[in-house]
């Protein structure tokens, strides 16, 4: 195990150690699986929500919070006058251990002071509505030791955009009741809602409070609770203010002795007939239950287990031993669990989304379910279909969508020219994955027309016909809003700081250009036609290829600059990302889509502009979006001249497209050029910038500050990235190289010259490969032969009819 400045990866046990609470940024774990979700940072900061965390949010956090990350699920000790906590933070002070292990769905914190050792370990077991923490503390000592604990959280009261701005009222609104060893949180219980919060521990209690004044003290803070300080709390009873939930226990721990506490916050929904027990006391029985099924450490135990056995399961779906081992880690543990996180939240709650701005966007929902099908398939399906179900019949797509309703995000809106494309990509990947063509026979109507037994086919033909639809002068794709890059505002013109870029549109914008969706019909065209041929629509298979032909001739006359790919034309029909601009000369997203499509790889261009990439896009940390960057706001460009140079789309190194190019390479057979990229943007790769990265190093950031930046290679915005789930796809897909398709599971691996040989184990559909790669000649691509138990087959596709069920598979390449 190799030791860092703040932590290590412990693959062994699939965990990253954090070894000091002091890391640059929090470095968060996210806990739940299917409803209940928690953030927890490496000092146990952090909330939790039900479902939505914008209206069903339990515990407060405040955003850009001075410390930072203040907030959370705190544990203090008092013994004798000296205080600490469990987390490490948020008491400040010297400790003789602290350890935080974030693991597949759990946290643990290992903290030594005073000889008093304790390990807190937290998670939101499987099909539960809550967080358990078990706190075990051991007296390490040889004399007995008298200690007092408390516990801590705050409540959140429910809907988190209110609970931060509406304070005349929700002052007045918090109430509590508390029952034995339980502090239960029935604001607004009253009136609308059927659902309360609790608190509790399975064991007697000294004390408590539910009033955050009286036990922080009004000047005090997270650090110095008066009550802790005090080593005794008051029994005080909130009545509005801010309400919060902590218990009282006073150890005695003998020499050696270790005192173990299994503590659950839940969150409960009652009938509406039986919200009460009596007048004014809320039905408590739905928390008995609840608190019953963790109150033992065997049943802690098992649930742990539980949760242990789901994610090796998931994992396992594919495993890789290729001779680098940062590409292993980010293949086998943690690039699949970020994607499940991206799965579950989109980009909705992390430490830089607040979780009471954006719901499912169709684009990035789209995309990232080529992170995850392998691993969930019947939720993608369910997915996709939520996805489709907010198309317009005329192809055109709803923005974002709400989780809770599933009802598109009319405050947004449209007009993002990309999004229809996206389906197709999802559509088939699912296909591919699961061989289950019938998808397309499914009825998903359009939004404008309920009563049409549309089937998800016609969506994808309404999202092809979309573009054709919508083409400008040059016949190129017109942009709307924006393509891909949210930034690139060609219709808005904005001169008045008050407007959102991206839903500001003027004039009739059937001039702007887009060549990233003009790649993009292509690429995702091509697969529409597939799709076609695939379920006998010859017909309508032959008419979208006249379509997508003409799309690369017009690709080929208007769309090349000489060297790359220009990447669109303003709406005064000037070109952006050409050598005749003075600024963002060349984009990636225009080099990306175009070649991913297979432009320009029959006849050097692709070369020319691959190249072209490396000389003008790369940077120490990755491959920023243009340059040069734009220097000044440029009505005509939009937000991405808004940011000063080398940030978000401005330049930076924005980790989504990134793979573009290592897939692009891949194509082309570069494989060392495609892994140096892949190991540059991908932080598993580059233990030694912890530091400078300042992000969680063991997931992918949306960002990275590009060449331009005043500090290179800063990461912001960790973990909710369409970064996650394509990363996975070049990695898996294109350098190793093991693609499902629809007739079976496909192999052509590129890869770095000096590997000798990888192997990988793939479970598709109902069957199991385990394939073994040998590169006796040290190239990048070119399968020679394939074996299957030994017996030769024809091509790169092992055939899923007449090889399902466990085989071995030898592949030379050369
Ligand atoms: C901002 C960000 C962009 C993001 C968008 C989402 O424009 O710069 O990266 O995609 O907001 O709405
Ligand atoms: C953000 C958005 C994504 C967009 C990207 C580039 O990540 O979520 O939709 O494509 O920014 O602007």
């Amino acid at each position: 195990m190799q030791q860092d400045q703040y932590g290590y990866f412990d693959d062994a046990n699939k965990e990253f150690v954090i070894t000091t609470p002091y890391t640059p940024l929090p470095w968060i774990n996210y806990l739940g699986n299917d409803g209940f979700y928690a953030l927890i940072s490496n000092t146990a900061g952090g909330y939790s929500f039900y479902r939505d965390p914008k209206f069903r949010r339990l515990t407060r956090y405040r955003y850009n919070n001075v410390p930072m990350d203040s907030g959370g699920r705190y544990f203090y000790f008092n013994l004798d006058g000296d205080i600490w906590s469990a987390s490490g933070r948020p008491v400040d002070c010297e400790l003789d251990h602290y350890e935080c292990r974030h693991g597949m769905g759990y946290s643990s914190f290992s903290v030594e002071k005073n000889q008093i050792a304790s390990k807190l370990t937290s998670f939101v077991p499987l099909d539960t509505t809550g967080e358990v923490h078990r706190l075990q503390v051991t007296n390490n000592s040889d004399s007995s030791k008298e200690l007092d604990l408390f516990s801590f959280i705050e409540w959140c009261l429910w809907n988190a955009e209110d609970d931060g701005t509406n304070f005349q009222r929700n002052l007045s609104t918090g109430e509590v009741e508390i029952e034995s060893n339980t502090i239960f949180h029935k604001t607004e219980y009253r009136e609308r809602r059927n659902h309360y919060a609790f608190y509790s521990v399975n064991r007697d209690i000294d004390g408590f409070d539910t009033d955050r004044n009286a036990f922080i003290g009004n000047y005090n803070g997270f650090g110095n609770p008066q009550v802790v300080k005090n080593g005794q709390s008051t029994n005080s009873h909130a009545h509005g203010w801010s309400p919060i939930a902590s218990h009282h226990i006073k150890l005695d721990l003998a020499p050696g002795e270790t005192a173990s506490m299994v503590f659950v916050l839940g969150y409960v929904e009652v009938p509406e007939e039986q919200k009460w027990q009596s007048q004014g006391v809320i039905n408590k029985k739905p928390s008995w239950d609840f608190q019953s099924k963790f109150d033992t450490d065997e049943k802690f135990e098992a649930e742990l287990a539980k949760l242990n056995q789901y994610w090796d399961n998931l994992l396992g779906k594919i495993t890789v031993n290729t001779p680098n081992n940062s590409m292993n880690r980010a293949m086998n543990i943690w690039n699949q669990y970020q994607n499940m996180v991206t799965f579950n939240l989109s980009r909705s709650a992390s430490f830089y989304e607040s979780g009471i701005g954006r719901g499912m966007g169709f684009r990035d929902s789209n995309q990232d379910t080529i992170g995850f099908t392998h691993m969930v398939p019947n939720a993608v399906k369910e997915r996709i279909i939520d996805l489709a179900a907010t198309q317009q019949s005329d192809g055109s797509a709803y923005h974002q969508y709400q989780p809770l309703t599933k009802k598109g995000n009319a405050a947004i809106g449209g007009n993002f020219n990309d999004d229809p494309m996206w389906l197709v990509l999802s559509t088939a990947n699912y296909i591919k994955e699961t061989g289950d063509v019938a998808f397309l026979d499914t009825i998903v109507p359009f939004e404008d027309t309920p009563d049409v037994q549309s089937t998800q086919f016609d969506h994808l033909t309404a999202s092809f016909y979309h573009v054709v639809n919508n083409l400008g002068p040059h016949g190129l794709p017109l942009i709307g809003r924006a393509d891909w890059n949210d930034c690139l505002n060609l219709n808005c013109f904005s001169t008045e700081p008050n407007e959102s870029y991206q839903t500001t549109q003027r004039g009739e914008s059937d001039v702007a250009e887009s060549l990233m969706i003009a790649g993009q019909f292509v690429l995702y065209g091509n697969e529409y036609a597939n799709l076609c041929d695939l379920t006998g629509r010859t017909e309508d298979a032959a008419k979208a290829r006249v379509h997508i032909n003409q799309m690369i001739a017009t690709i080929d006359q208007h769309g090349w600059d000489g060297n790359w790919f220009i990447r669109a034309y303003d709406s005064r029909g000037l070109p952006l990302g050409s050598h005749t601009c003075d600024e963002g000369k060349i984009f990636i997203e225009s080099q990306g889509f175009c070649l991913m499509a297979g432009i320009g790889m029959q006849d050097g261009r692709a070369e020319k502009a691959l190249n072209a990439v490396n000389q003008h896009l790369l940077a120490e940390h990755g491959i920023v979006v243009q340059q040069p960057a734009y220097s000044d706001y440029n009505k005509y460009y939009g937000e991405i001249t808004s940011y000063p140079p080398g940030y978000k789309e401005n330049a930076g190194i924005f980790c989504h497209n990134n793979p573009w190019i290592v897939v692009s390479e891949a194509m082309l057979g570069r494989g060392d050029q495609a892994f140096d990229y892949f190991s540059r943007f991908t932080p598993l790769f580059r233990p030694q910038d912890m530091a400078k990265h300042r992000t969680e190093p063991y997931v992918y950031s949306q960002m990275i500050a590009g060449k331009d930046a005043a500090i290179p290679g800063e990461a912001k915005n960790s973990w909710l990235t369409g970064a996650a789930a394509w990363s996975f796809y070049a990695g898996t897909q294109y350098i190793l190289g093991i693609a499902p398709d629809y007739q079976g599971l496909s192999i052509n691996p590129c890869i770095p010259k000096d590997w000798d040989e990888f192997s990988v184990k793939r479970q598709f559909r109902d069957a199991t490969y385990h394939i073994q790669v040998n590169n006796p000649n040290k190239v990048s691509k070119g399968v020679m032969k394939i074996e299957i138990d030994g017996q030769g087959i024809e091509g790169n596709t092992i055939p899923y009819n007449d090889f399902n069920g466990e085989h071995q598979v030898v592949v030379t390449m050369g």
